[in-house]
């Protein structure tokens, strides 16, 4: 693997091999983990968070003390000196002088990107605004790839916030890079995707894609299902949002409807989208994202790291 010293900021950035060999060490650390217990020790992973997050800065963390590194970082941006104004490029120079890798969560879209350009240091985005999260997109592959086998000829639902929803801006790069997958994007008029993603990634890539607004009409030919939260922090207008927020709801009831192999997928957190009764459906796959997220991550800091099984 050559991605010792690389940043992760968009999917993209990791071709399909290197994303593929990803794969098999978080294989291999799930079947042997204690193989893999000291590996990073003495190494330090930096955790810089300006928004609010709960499994992908624990998930960071409990993957480097997992491989014996240790942690260092903010949750609160309130709490460093960015409270005093300073730039995120001073910021990332001087958590190089202390850290080896940084795992960057911010509001502006390519802000991760600015502190990458500004140190050698191996920078991770961990979420920039309404834009990308590409470690959530190698968390959600990783389990369809163990539950499927791949991804080649999939037809992938995806519902909900899909304008605001970086999750699902990432998840669409990384997908439409294997053959015959197709996608359905059901979403409310005013949460479609971006132009962008309709322009540069999913006609660049050729990839089929339909757009409607309703879930029953369609549930019934996915393999998979990938449900968002709408994205209330980044509206700008309450009115909007309370009227968008319960858009769809994925229940017993609409399950009856998908296919006996479909996989729920949803990021996390949840706030109305899935009803608790789901959670104990077979074809619920999001608390096991929730687990695979800590492996990937794992083997993600050890390529970036440059560190050999
Ligand atoms: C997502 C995010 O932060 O974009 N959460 C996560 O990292 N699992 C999804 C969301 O907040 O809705």
């Amino acid at each position: 693997m050559m991605l010792k010293g690389r940043s992760l900021l968009e999917p993209s950035d990791f071709s399909v091999e290197e994303i593929e060999s990803l794969f098999g060490l978080a294989g291999r650390i799930m079947d042997a983990p204690s193989d893999y217990s000291e590996v990073c020790r003495g190494r330090l992973l930096a955790t810089l968070f300006y928004e609010p997050s709960t499994r992908t800065r624990f998930s960071f963390e409990a993957a480097m003390l997992r491989l014996g590194g240790q942690v260092i970082g903010f949750s609160e941006p309130g709490s460093s000196s960015v409270a005093k104004g300073e730039s995120i490029a001073d910021t990332i120079k001087t958590v190089a002088c202390y850290a080896d890798i940084a795992v960057i969560r911010h509001p502006k879209e390519g802000a991760p990107r600015v502190a990458a350009m500004s140190t050698d240091m191996p920078v991770i985005n961990a979420g920039d605004g309404g834009h990308q999260h590409p470690t959530q997109t190698l968390t959600d592959l990783l389990t369809v790839k163990r539950a499927r086998g791949g991804f080649e000829n999939l037809t992938v639902g995806v519902c909900g916030d899909l304008k605001f929803g970086r999750t699902v801006h990432s998840l669409i790069k990384a997908l439409a890079r294997y053959s015959g997958v197709s996608f359905v994007l059901i979403s409310p008029q005013e949460l479609m995707v971006p132009e962008y993603v309709r322009k540069e990634v999913l006609k660049k890539t050729a990839s089929p894609f339909r757009e409607t607004e309703n879930l029953l009409d369609v549930i019934s030919e996915l393999d998979v299902l990938y449900m968002t939260r709408v994205q209330r922090e980044r509206f700008f207008n309450e009115e909007d949002y309370i009227r968008l927020k319960d858009s769809y709801i994925l229940d017993a009831e609409k399950m009856r409807g998908a296919r006996r192999d479909m996989m729920v997928l949803h990021p996390l957190p949840r706030v109305n989208e899935i009803a608790a009764e789901v959670d104990s459906d077979p074809r619920a796959f999001y608390f096991k994202q929730a687990q695979n997220g800590m492996y990937i991550r794992m083997a993600l800091i050890m390529a970036l790291l440059g560190i050999k099984e």
